[in-house]
């Protein structure tokens, strides 16, 4: 089956036609600069644009960096906080006229993960954790998502985790490899003390740069680099598109 995935993201709007089956693009992926401020209404006017791109008349899958719950957006930590409270699936599908799925982006990447990549197969418990502008997190029990977790937003030394720990924090910071290293560890220690997983997946962007900053990560749970990479989120959407609605 044939889905459009659409990936909402802070810097870009990306969107592909999946097909579900091989967890793969069908042809090329369009990205348009997401409007700052990224306000519900000017958001979905570029969703609408990448749909008619695509000349799509059928459902969408499309994730969001924040909690979304029964279409509706309720958190907008690194978006415009218009969004929170804004029911989005009933606003991108009156502009785009297909019905839409919404789902939280680092849910997204873990569905397409488990299905397609570095969770394929994999029982027990899984933590996705996508290092991005944020940390997103998703959370599988032997395959099943447990979705929202927000493990971004735990607290360490006082302060939210992906303030200290995102890859934004490692750029804006200027950390060495192995300085992030040591606030990852950190922060996966904590994560491991809280539920103990079984594996760690981690995605974003900077995991094609695992090589850098995996020899500098001490924790007792197994860690795999993902391996969508930034088509993971378009791919889980258009999957979970597919299989709910
Ligand atoms: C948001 C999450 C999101 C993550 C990655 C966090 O700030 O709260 O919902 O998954 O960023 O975009």
């Amino acid at each position: 089956m044939e889905i459009l995935g659409i990936d909402i993201g802070g810097s870009g709007i990306k969107g592909a036609i999946v097909d579900c089956n091989k967890g793969d693009f069908v042809g090329d992926r369009l990205r348009i600069p997401t409007p700052q401020p990224s306000k519900p209404q000017s958001v979905a006017k570029v969703v609408a644009r990448i749909s008619s791109h695509f000349d799509w008349d059928a459902p969408i899958g499309c994730t969001f960096p924040a909690v979304v719950k029964r279409g509706v957006t309720l958190t907008a930590a690194n978006v415009d906080k218009g969004w929170v409270g804004t029911d989005a699936a009933a606003l991108l599908g009156k502009h785009t006229g297909n019905p839409v799925l919404m789902l939280n982006d680092a849910d997204a990447a873990g569905i397409a993960e488990m299905r397609f990549g570095a969770g394929k197969g994999v029982d027990g418990l899984v933590v996705i954790l996508t290092l991005g502008t944020g940390i997103g997190s998703s959370l599988f029990m032997d395959g099943k998502l447990v979705p929202n977790t927000e493990f971004g937003h735990l607290v360490i030394r006082g302060k939210d985790a992906e303030a200290r720990a995102s890859d934004r924090a490692r750029e804006q910071k200027g950390f060495t490899w192995k300085q992030w290293g040591k606030r990852l560890s950190e922060y996966l220690q904590y994560l491991e003390a809280l539920i103990t997983p079984d594996l760690y997946i981690i995605g974003g962007g900077v995991s094609k740069r695992y090589r850098n900053f995996f020899p500098h990560i001490k924790c007792d749970t197994q860690i795999v680099p993902a391996q969508l990479r930034n088509r993971a989120g378009i791919i889980g959407a258009a999957i979970a598109a597919a299989e709910l609605m």
